[in-house]
Order: structure tokens, then C-alpha cells, then sequence
């Protein structure tokens, strides 16, 4: 019986989970899960005194999988780095060993209009980011403040080791085999040591895979033709940092921020969780978008349970909703339904309870 922790976070994370919650209990027959639900970033500091306390550490070793929804708010911005609700997030993606993490984008046809970029620049664009995320510049060390002379001055170490450059170069090429065939890499080689060396590896990695077809980027180049170009990549393989910073820039050809989902595998179990923030200037208004979190729940269904089937209903039902016009605050325009948070939520489970009773008949 797979165990799912639940992490529902800071700011609109309670809310999308409650959503997310909702659509997964629509395959209960199929899989009989059960779930557990645990305290994470500022959520846990203000409770437990720590943004990943030792209950939701025990918990996630335990899961099959771990559904977040986001961590960080305003409230918690005084505290020293090692104390804030993000390094919640940080200590869990090191713990369960996460690190690759997936962030696929998808051009829903019904939301060209909210793109900032033209429709037809969106033509044939479908790629997936696939950022490593348990080293470089976030984990490095050493780290830290020091005062000399009067004067402060702060630090940090971007490193990677062959290793770890390796392991995530073979996630990419893997999942080209599956798709175009292509990976472009991102690096920053004509200026970093460490970024020099991920270039090597990349190309060392690269030879046990000769039917994929390998380019790199420098990354100041790479942010320029998603923009440009989207459609020229397949897979996009990034550094922890790059790969948090193009992320969110590929998310907005989408047309929101807030459909993106993503996946962080390697460990012995995998979390789920949508690429975007915890917004806390919206939370608690039913203003927020699920869709990310729904779609992570797809992803969960998919590379955790192995239910590719399931994964597609839920996909079906956000096309099926979207067709039908309903938006959340932050994708809605003139002559489609504004809907909150909850009501995009069961109007989704809606469609997949119809289209599962649809199935059994
Ligand atoms: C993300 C987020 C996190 C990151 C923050 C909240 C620590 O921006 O998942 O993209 O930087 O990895
Ligand atoms: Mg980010």
C-alpha cells in the first residue's frame, strides 16, 4: 500500500494541497494509498522550531513519495539562511538524495493568448528542464560571512564533482532516448572551473550515448533563445542555480507561472512538487492556480507508481477544464470563467471521476 507524505508548506501551499489531495483520492480503488501529513518551512518553524523537523524527516525516509506544495513567506525573512523555510526544502531534497529534478513545460493550445511571447514563436515547443539539485553554489562549501578590517564581505563555492556531473548528464541522455533525442547543456565554461569541468563530463558522458545529439549553451545565451527560440530544445540539461533561474523564465511561455509541475528524483523514494512559490500576497483568497500541483500529482502517478494511465486522465481532465474556459485569477481574461482555487480543483475531479465511471460502464 504506497504512503504518501504530505507537505502542504507556507502561503498558497495548504491550499493547491487540499486540491491536489482531491484529485489524487479519485484513483484510491486503483492504488489504495494512504497519506501522512507533515509540518515543512516556516509552517514548521513557527510550530516545531525548525523548518524540517525531525518527525517530517522520519516521515519522508518512510514514503513511497512526498507531495509539496511551497515553502517561504515574508514573515520568516529576518531569520539567518540556515534557519529560513526554504532550507526545509533544501534539507529534504538532500536527505531523500533528489537530485535530479524534472520540470517539464507544456503549451496548453486553450493559453497561447497568456504567453508574452507570440503564438506562433510557440509553435512545436515542448521541452523538459532537467536541473541537478543537490549541488553547485546552493550546497557548496565553504559558505558563510566574515569581517576583516572593518569590512564584511559574504562567500560561497560553486562546486560540482565528476560524480554528481555524471549521474545527472546520464538522467538527461535517458530521457532524450525517450523523446527527440536531443540535450543541450548549460554551462557557464568560458568563465568557471566548476562549469569547465561539467562541460567535460557532459561530453565524456556523452559517448556512451551516440545516438543522442548533444550542444551546450553558455547560460546567459541559453536565456536568451527560450526566449528567442524555444522550440529548439528537447532536453535542457542545467546546474542547480542555472536551472532555478531558466525555470522560471521557461515557465511563463506557458502563459502562467503556476501550471508548471515538477518531479525530483535519484533517491530511494521521490518528491513532487510545482515549480512556483509559495505567494503569500494571494494565500488564503481562493485566488491561487492547482494546476502545477495537480499535474505534480500526474507526475507522481506516473514515475513513482508506474501509472502512465492515471498520469493521462489527469492531464485529460486540465485540457477538458481549460477547454471549457475555467481560470484561476492568474490566467483570466474577458470571455473566460473566473473560478477559485477550489472550484478549478473539483471541476478537474469532476472530469476524472466522470471519465473513470465513463471506463468501468
Ligand atoms: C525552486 C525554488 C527553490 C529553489 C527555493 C524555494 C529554495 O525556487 O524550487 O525553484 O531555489 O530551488
Ligand atoms: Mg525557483
Amino acid at each position: 500500500m504506497p504512503n504518501i507524505l504530505i507537505l502542504g508548506g507556507d502561503g498558497i501551499g495548504p491550499e493547491i494541497m487540499t486540491e491536489a489531495k482531491r484529485v489524487l483520492s479519485c484513483f484510491q480503488n486503483e492504488l489504495s494509498f494512504t497519506f501522512i501529513e507533515k509540518p515543512i518551512g516556516g509552517a514548521a518553524i513557527d510550530t516545531h522550531g525548525s523548518p524540517f523537523p525531525k518527525e517530517t524527516e522520519e516521515a519522508a525516509l518512510q514514503a513511497d513519495a512526498v507531495l509539496l506544495g511551497a515553502v517561504g513567506g515574508a514573515k520568516w525573512d529576518g531569520l539567518p539562511l540556515a534557519e529560513r523555510p526554504e532550507k526545509g526544502l533544501l534539507a529534504i531534497r538532500k536527505t531523500l538524495g533528489l537530485y535530479a529534478n524534472l520540470r517539464p513545460l507544456t503549451i496548453w493550445p486553450q493559453l497561447v493568448g497568456f504567453s508574452p511571447l507570440r503564438p506562433e514563436r510557440l509553435k512545436d515547443v515542448s521541452f523538459v528542464i532537467v536541473r541537478e539539485l543537490t549541488g553547485d553554489v546552493y550546497f557548496g562549501e565553504p559558505r558563510g560571512f566574515k569581517e576583516e578590517n572593518g569590512q564584511r564581505s559574504a562567500f560561497n563555492t560553486m562546486i560540482y564533482t565528476e560524480e554528481e556531473i555524471r549521474r545527472i548528464a546520464k538522467v538527461a541522455f535517458d530521457l532524450a532516448r525517450k523523446r527527440n533525442k536531443r540535450v543541450c547543456s548549460i554551462d557557464k565554461s568560458n568563465v568557471l572551473e566548476s562549469m569547465r569541468l561539467w562541460r567535460e563530463i557532459v561530453e565524456n558522458t556523452h559517448r556512451e550515448y551516440p545516438d543522442i545529439a548533444l550542444s551546450h549553451l553558455y547560460v546567459d545565451n541559453a536565456s536568451m533563445q527560450i526566449i528567442r527560440q524555444p522550440s529548439s530544445f528537447d532536453v535542457m540539461l542545467t546546474p542547480n542555480m542555472f536551472g532555478d533561474i531558466l525555470s522560471d523564465e521557461a515557465a511563463v511561455l506557458s502563459g502562467s507561472l503556476g501550471l508548471l509541475p515538477s518531479a525530483s528524483l535519484g533517491g530511494q523514494s521521490a518528491l513532487y512538487e510545482p515549480i512556483h512559490g509559495s505567494a503569500p500576497d494571494i494565500a488564503g483568497r481562493g485566488l491561487a492556480n492547482p494546476i502545477g500541483m495537480i499535474l505534480s500529482v500526474a507526475m507522481m502517478l506516473d514515475h513513482s507508481f508506474h501509472r502512465p494511465d492515471l498520469a493521462l486522465k489527469i492531464q485529460k481532465a486540465v485540457s477538458t477544464v481549460l477547454d471549457a474556459g475555467l481560470r484561476t485569477a492568474d490566467f483570466w481574461n474577458e470571455g473566460t470563467e473566473k473560478v477559485s482555487t477550489s472550484q478549478m480543483g473539483s471541476a478537474i475531479e469532476k472530469e476524472i471521476t466522470s471519465d473513470i465511471v465513463g471506463v468501468r460502464k
